[in-house]
């Protein structure tokens, strides 16, 4: 198999695939006081999720003066809006008058926000205008004064992010060299396909821990090793100072170790390569292993013709898995034609709860508005927004692949509590998810 780090000859600036230098580990052992303990999730509140960048909602969400959405991170709710002058802000959603949460809904449009307890209402800049019987206030009207508290934020890549710290780092900084990997996608074109919030009995790192290794793969996800090279000698996984982490793994492609499985193989593919105008048939009796490249070369020739415009993609993006995960908790996977993006969400106050989200957002060929997506196998239509599904795990999909790894996580709660496990070996494969670790210490330390 040809190496991933292959580069082409591009004209724009692509996504860099260079190998970042290992990190040196300090090895301290991932307790598991650290999925349950509450006191533990105390201090990620104070250390992590009150200082760490994360997503509210999409850009498009906001699209016109008076436009908000709401969003909840453990026991915060945060609001964002835009105001007349067509200004994104985002504030805590509670009412300065005596703490009642301001807007219930998710999203809307409206002139002004009204509190639902004595009517206290602000401008979508956060001001206060009104208040009733304004004259009975010793102090004074709160009227422009008692505002409320704005936080933060930036739009940026298709999606408002926020912060609570007011003394953040500006977003780019907080990602670093992953900024400018994000930003080689056209994330702004790109339209929610599917979203689905599973509440989970599980703490969030179970699923930041799990995206942050493919050792898992062959076990829960048997099916993909006809379809990807999952093993860690033939794929890359770069550290980033900032605690974020890449891997890049070659798509499209059996697994070397794998015996047979050719007729899996084209089957699975059927549907990725008819679309690309080639023909399964040819790649029978031991030529499976040549799709990848032959992929690579068809979407460059057929790109245009599809309505994509692949021009500023190297080769490996085409075809492979670029994974990343950002600390503390957003994982994504990137392809030109569609990403997924998954992250957990603390519970309000249950270390052992989360909110898992996943969004699948399609960039549809030009001039298309109903696609079928090879990646979620549906149809998917340019209209928005896609319905929100949002259960217990069992009881909404998040699709076949990611359900496998939900069901991992609420077992691995149970067994992370026995007498009998004591945390030990990690492979050196499952280094990102050691990063993870290290990173979070490093945050909560004093
Ligand atoms: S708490 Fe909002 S108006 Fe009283
Ligand atoms: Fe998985």
């Amino acid at each position: 198999m040809a190496s991933i780090v292959e580069q082409r000859d591009l004209k724009r600036p692509v996504a860099d695939i260079s190998k970042r230098p290992e990190p040196v580990f300090k090895n301290t052992p991932i307790t598991t006081d650290r999925y349950y303990s509450r006191e533990f999730m105390d201090r990620e509140w104070e250390k992590v999720w009150t200082k760490t960048w994360q997503i509210a909602c999409l850009s498009k969400e906001l699209q016109k003066p008076g436009d908000f959405v709401t969003t909840e991170l453990g026991r915060e709710s945060i609001i964002c809006t835009m105001s007349k002058d067509g200004k994104v802000r985002a504030f805590y959603n509670v009412c300065q008058h005596r703490g009642m949460e301001l807007v219930p809904d998710r999203c809307g449009n409206a002139k002004r926000l009204t509190c639902p307890y004595h009517g206290w209402a602000y401008d979508m800049d956060g001001t206060l205008r009104f208040v009733p019987d304004e004259a009975d206030f010793a102090q004074g009207s709160p009227c422009g004064k008692l505002n409320l508290v704005e936080i933060p934020s930036e739009n940026w890549a298709g999606f408002i992010w926020y912060n609570m710290d007011e003394n953040c780092a500006p977003l780019k900084e907080y990602l670093g060299p992953i900024a400018d990997q994000i930003d080689s996608y056209p994330m702004e074109e790109m339209t929610r396909t599917l979203w689905v919030t599973i509440e989970g009995d599980f703490n969030w790192k179970l699923v930041q821990d799990n995206f942050s290794e493919s050792y898992h793969v062959p076990f829960v996800h048997p099916e993909t090793k006809f379809v990807m090279e999952y093993s860690y000698r033939n794929s890359q996984f770069d550290h980033y100072d900032e605690g974020h982490c890449r891997m890049l793994m070659p798509g499209a492609i059996p697994a070397a170790s794998i015996k047979g499985g050719e007729k899996e193989t084209l089957a699975s593919m059927k549907e990725e390569l008819e679309f690309w105008e080639m023909d399964p048939e040819q790649y029978r009796y031991g030529k499976t292993s040549n799709i990848r490249l032959d992929l690579q070369k068809q979407k460059r020739l057929l790109g245009e013709k599809k309505g994509f415009d692949f021009s500023n993609y190297h080769d490996a993006q085409l075809t492979d898995h670029w994974h990343y995960t950002i600390f503390p908790n957003l994982s994504f996977s990137l392809k030109p034609d569609g990403n997924i993006w998954l992250r957990a969400r603390p519970h309000e106050s249950d270390p052992e709860k989360c909110y898992f989200d996943m969004w699948y957002m399609t960039l549809f060929p030009k001039g298309v508005t109903e696609y079928y997506s090879q990646s979620i196998k549906a149809m998917t239509s340019i209209d928005e927004p896609v319905a929100h599904k949002q259960g217990k795990a069992g009881e909404v999909s998040a699709g076949p692949a990611i359900d496998q790894d939900v069901a991992v996580w609420n077992k691995q709660q149970k067994g992370l509590h026995s007498r009998g496990y004591k945390r030990e070996y990690l492979a050196g494969q499952e280094s990102r998810m050691r990063y993870f670790h290290e990173t979070l210490e490093k945050w909560m330390a004093d």
